[in-house]
């Protein structure tokens, strides 16, 4: 599946995630600067994307953990989500987000 990223220069790219694996590890593997210290535990929140509005509201609701730890990211917006909380899969085939501040 294909995954639209704007990084924090706001430049754009298009990836490849493997199905069944998450944003947050197609991030991670393709080289942008993910931290994902938790290793995609939903405990660190340094795995902070935003959402493009359009897909934001087509993927499953935040788990209370990942609530949690948005909590206290930095610069959270309506459309945060923690990427290593999303899947890749053929319903997120497509998806476009981008890379929120550390
Ligand atoms: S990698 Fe730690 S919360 Fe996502």
């Amino acid at each position: 599946m294909k995954i639209k990223v704007t990084d924090r220069n706001g430049k754009n790219s298009e990836i490849e995630g493997n199905d069944g694996w998450t944003v947050m590890e197609a991030l991670r593997d393709n080289g942008f600067p993910v931290a994902a210290e938790c290793g995609g535990a939903c405990a660190c929140a340094t795995c902070h994307v935003y959402v493009e509005e359009s897909w934001a509201e087509k993927l499953p609701e935040p788990k209370a953990e990942e609530i949690d730890m948005l909590d206290m990211a930095l610069a959270v917006q309506p459309n945060s989500r923690l990427s290593c909380q999303i899947v890749c899969s053929t319903e997120t085939d497509g998806i476009a987000v981008t890379i929120a501040p550390e």
